[in-house]
Parts: C-alpha cells; sequence; structure tokens
C-alpha cells in the first residue's frame, strides 16, 4: 500500500486549470522527485498533498484512508507531515529556539527537546551556530535550519519545495548531502519539487515528470533520461536532435525511418506508415573523418555550421540534411581538428536512437 496516493488531483484558479488529473503513489521510505520547469505547478502540488489547500477535486489517501474524510483524519496526517518551503523563512530567534519551536508547541519535555534538537543540530552541521540569531544566517544556513526544523518532529514525510534553489554550488552539495544523511539515517518518505534534473538524478529513486500541471510520465530517472515517452517529456530531459519521420520499414524491430531526404535506422516496435519522432541525445553522436560502413549504425555526411566550448566538452552543431547536434570531448574536438564549415560524419547508433509516436495532428 502506497504512504501517499492522490487520485485525479486538480487544481483550478481563476478559471485556470493548475493541476490536471494528478495520479501519484508514493511507497513508504520512497524518495520521490517531481521535476518540471518553472511554473509547472510542483510547488501547487506540494501544498496539496501537504493539505495546506484544498483541492478543486480528487482524492488523497494517506496511509490508506482519505484524508478529506474527517477533520481528524486530515489532522493526524498533517501531523506526520512536514514541509520546506521553497523560500524557508525563520524567526527572528536563536538556531536552537527555531529548531526546538515545533517540539515546544507540541509539549515535549525540555530534556527531550534539548536531546533531539542537539542531535539534528549536529547533524545539519550547526552546532556552533545555535545561539546565533537564525536571520543573521546565509542561505544555505536558513535552508539548512529549515531542514533541521522539519526533521526534528521526525516526520513520515518529508516534503522539500526546491531545497537547493539559489544557493551556490558548495551550499547546495552541502544540501544534498543532508538529504542523502536523512534518507540513509531514517526510512523517511521523501517528496521533493526540483527544477534541477540532476539533481533529481543524484537524490530520487523515482521521478516523475510534471509539464503545465500534468504528470506526463512516472518512472526511474534513467528510463525517463533514455526513454522518454513523449516529444515535451524528451525536451524537457534535453534530447536536442528530435527528428520527424515515418517508419518506412520494419524488420524484426529493427527499422528504417523516413526522415525527408535521409533514412534513419533505429530499434522499433512501431509498424510501417506510423508517425514518429526519432529521438538522439547528443552524446550518443560520434564523429568521424571518413565515412564508417555498418549496418548497425547511422551515418551522416555533415557540415560543421558552430562548434562552442563547455570545459571539458564541446557542442558541435551540424547540417547533415537536417539539424544535429553532437557533444565530444575537447580532445577529440582538437584531434579532428573541428571547426565551423569543416565536412565530416556523423555515426550513431541504431540502438541509440529512441523511437516516440508522434500525436496525429
Ligand atoms: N494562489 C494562486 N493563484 C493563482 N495562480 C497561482 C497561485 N499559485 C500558483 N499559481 C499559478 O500556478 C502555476 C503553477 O505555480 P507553482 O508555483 O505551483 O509552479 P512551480 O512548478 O512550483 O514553479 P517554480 O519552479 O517556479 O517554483 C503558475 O502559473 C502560478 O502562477
Ligand atoms: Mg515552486
Amino acid at each position: 500500500m502506497p504512504l501517499i496516493e492522490t487520485v485525479n488531483l486538480c487544481q483550478n484558479s481563476d478559471g485556470r486549470d493548475i493541476l490536471k488529473n494528478v495520479s501519484l503513489k508514493v511507497d513508504r521510505g520512497e524518495v520521490f522527485a517531481l521535476i518540471g520547469p518553472t511554473g509547472a505547478g510542483k510547488t501547487t502540488l506540494l501544498r496539496l498533498i501537504d493539505l495546506l489547500d484544498l483541492p478543486t477535486s480528487g482524492k488523497i489517501y494517506f496511509d490508506g484512508s482519505d484524508v478529506f474524510e474527517s477533520g481528524k483524519r486530515k489532522l493526524e496526517a498533517r501531523r506526520r507531515m512536514a514541509f520546506v518551503l521553497q523560500k524557508p523563512v525563520v524567526f527572528n530567534m536563536s538556531v536552537y529556539d527555531n529548531i526546538a519551536y515545533g517540539l515546544k508547541l507540541r509539549r515535549v519535555d525540555k530534556g527531550s527537546i534539548r536531546q533531539k534538537v542537539g542531535r539534528i543540530l549536529e547533524m545539519v552541521g550547526l552546532s556552533t551556530y545555535q545561539n546565533r540569531n537564525a536571520r543573521t544566517l546565509s542561505g544555505g544556513e536558513v535552508q539548512r535550519v529549515a531542514i533541521a526544523r522539519a526533521i526534528v518532529s521526525e516526520p513520515d514525510v518529508l516534503l522539500l519545495d526546491e531545497p537547493t534553489a539559489n544557493l551556490d554550488p558548495v551550499s547546495t552539495a552541502k544540501i544534498e548531502q543532508l538529504i542523502t544523511d536523512i534518507i540513509r539515517r531514517d526510512d523517511t518518505t521523501i517528496i521533493m519539487a526540483t527544477h534541477d534534473m540532476s539533481q533529481g538524478q543524484r537524490l530520487a529513486d523515482r521521478v516523475g515528470v510534471l509539464l503545465d500541471g500534468e504528470i506526463r510520465q512516472t518512472g526511474g530517472f534513467q528510463d525517463i533520461f533514455t526513454a522518454p515517452g513523449s516529444r515535451e517529456v524528451a525536451d524537457f530531459v534535453g534530447v536536442e536532435n528530435i527528428i520527424d519521420g515515418v517508419i518506412a520499414s520494419n524488420d524484426d524491430k529493427v527499422v528504417t525511418i523516413d526522415i525527408g531526404d535521409n533514412v534513419i535506422a533505429a530499434i522499433s516496435d512501431y509498424a510501417v506508415g506510423e508517425k514518429v519522432y526519432a529521438c538522439i541525445r547528443p552524446e550518443d553522436v560520434t564523429l568521424a573523418l571518413s565515412r564508417i560502413s555498418s549496418s548497425a549504425r547511422n551515418s551522416f555526411s555533415a557540415k560543421i555550421t558552430r562548434v562552442v566550448s563547455r570545459g571539458q566538452l564541446s557542442r558541435i552543431e551540424m547540417d547533415c540534411g537536417f539539424p544535429l547536434v553532437a557533444l565530444i570531448t575537447k580532445r577529440s574536438t582538437e584531434e579532428l581538428n573541428l571547426a565551423a564549415t569543416r565536412e565530416v560524419y556523423a555515426i550513431f547508433k541504431a540502438t541509440g536512437v529512441h523511437v516516440i509516436k508522434r500525436k496525429s495532428d
């Protein structure tokens, strides 16, 4: 039984659908990342799950019971969750008192409070800051206080909204390490919103891609990354080469895709005549100075239109009769002497092509 389940959650504001039929299941102990661009509805969804707002329609089950059945159910569920807001606010009091605040409200005895807060302060690395006024802390430190405040009550579910937005890389790494410690130490169920896919990959067991208020795909990161289910998800996860075509032949799942003046070989179940997109990740495209013939490979003569250096990698933009982008090491770029207007061969394996069905328009 999932610990949290939403069924067809809809949120409508001023006649606009902000969330559309969101159905999700998150198991106990699972780390689930909601990824999506800004404005997709991540915060709105987390607020609904934390029972801060009421959905326009749909249901939420916590540990198997419908939370809207009674006020008591709702309160019980709320007590077992803690929410770290996208822009956390700290109270104008010491770091220690900020973290102890919720426990005091719950009338936990002083000795236990001291023990729990002491342990958490150590965990978040703020022991030496305990007497500092929390309003004097840096952004990263405030975020750690906010997380400490959330976990000190030992929630079953921790909701994190963009835990590292606006933080520098060092603070981001510290927060991610802290989240990893929480994941390892407790069996806390975590639902986190992030627009940073690589963060989702580093921390989460499973991801849900939220685009424009809809969950478009859920699954392991690798599945979504290599086999996006739609053009929109492919775009979001950074598949830069998305080429329109039609399945021209299918010989025991080895297909050819007619893309106009060219043909791409791929592996797919789709039947002849099906309209598809051929998706190729730029890192799966290699370049060579001579044509390599192999039936398992796609090889196109290409003219380089632009080379953009990005640290140890180069982004090579080409015209193969269709636009194609490759991401290759700087070293290969130098060895092959790649530059604009040079003619090369762009090569990618049939197994490196992910085929998505095109919606008929
Ligand atoms: N109270 C509200 N009233 C009206 N519209 C709202 C309200 N809250 C959010 N929205 C709108 O709903 C949409 C989703 O907002 P939300 O904050 O959930 O997105 P998000 O995915 O969290 O974005 P970000 O990554 O920027 O935090 C946005 O278009 C936003 O303007
Ligand atoms: Mg948000």
